[in-house]
């Protein structure tokens, strides 16, 4: 049976714990050269409906590290839903390709992506959730802080996709997740009582971003406009102002805090320059392992479904 990865609830605790070893081991492979060609001769299509750089560089920088190769296909080139049925996409990539990335609009579509796909679909985004993105986020925490295990992490802005995956992380591990954001930007709300009702987490909603960020070990933030909202950018530029990461809201935070930051950025609006080029920040580090975590969610996935590797 092929396993996908949609969200990160899709992975038990000790499942994610281990995803972070492999990746830790991959990331060591490739830092000192020793090649890993799990997946030689295997191929991933990769789905757009909406732009990138990270998502599409690193799995595709990734699978070509397993001795594979990625495919891309951009928004104008299967025009998911009009040229097409998602139906019929899932199931003739199914029959060329290994693996399915996709990132796109609606989740329903991710959902049926994988319903009709044979082979195991990844999910790189969508309205809904951004669960690489959080994998490699906390992946990032653990290799600065030791653990994910309790960290304070606080996320000041947009209750958006991403902060939906932290939610869903939330629901699986333990540890204290803080949102701030304004009156009309709160997340899922039935993701937000799971990661509540789970009993694992303290999960809080606030609007104050000074009050959030007090002993914080991390403070993370995303763009106040996501992509599909430009219609609103206007609005979101006035209803967030002050929901910003910058030196001062730093300065509540514990004094080792981490600054995060998903990417791409946008200065002087959700966060400074000087934060994310100084001395807290590990936007780069997160950056960077999003290619690591990727593979150790494959490798992940390929082992539920017998492959036997062993990282
Ligand atoms: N963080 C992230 O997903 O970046 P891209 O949109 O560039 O892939
Ligand atoms: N929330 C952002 C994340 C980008 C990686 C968006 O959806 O545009």
């Amino acid at each position: 049976m092929k396993r996908d990865f949609l969200a990160v609830t899709d992975f038990s605790k000790e499942e994610i714990f281990e995803t972070f070893r492999i990746a830790e081991q991959l990331k060591a492979d490739v830092k000192t050269g020793k090649t890993h060609h799990y997946f030689a001769n295997q191929t991933m299509s990769m789905v757009f409906a909406k732009p990138s750089l990270r998502t599409r560089v690193s799995f595709e920088t990734g699978m070509v590290q397993f001795g594979g190769h990625a495919l891309y296909l951009g928004p104008n080139d299967i025009s998911i839903g009009k040229r097409e049925s998602v139906k019929d996409i899932a199931q003739v990539i199914s029959r060329y390709n290994d693996w399915i990335m996709a990132r796109l609009f609606k989740h329903e579509h991710m959902i049926e992506f994988a319903k009709y796909a044979s082979v195991p679909v990844i999910n790189g985004l969508t309205d809904y959730n951004h669960p690489c993105q959080i994998m490699a986020d906390m992946l990032t925490i653990h290799e600065h802080r030791g653990t994910v295990e309790g960290q304070k992490v606080v996320f000041i802005g947009d209750g958006n996709n991403v902060c939906n995956s932290f939610l869903n992380f939330a629901a699986v591990v333990p540890y204290h997740f803080v949102l701030a954001a304004p009156e009309g930007y709160d997340p899922d709300p039935e993701t937000l009582a799971k990661a509540q009702a789970a009993g694992l987490s303290k999960v809080e909603v606030i609007r104050d971003p000074i009050e959030a960020a007090r002993d914080a070990d991390v403070l993370y933030t995303d763009v106040w406009t996501s992509m599909g909202q430009e219609a609103e950018r206007q609005k979101r530029l006035n209803d967030f102002k002050g929901f910003q990461i910058n030196d001062e809201l730093l300065s509540y935070a514990k004094s080792d805090a981490l600054a995060m930051h998903c990417l791409p950025a946008h200065y002087g609006e959700e966060i400074t320059e000087a934060t994310l080029d100084g001395p807290h920040s590990v936007v780069f580090d997160e950056a960077e392992n999003r290619m690591h975590a990727q593979k150790a969610v494959m490798v992940m996935l390929a082992n539920s479904a017998g492959a036997g590797i062993q990282v």
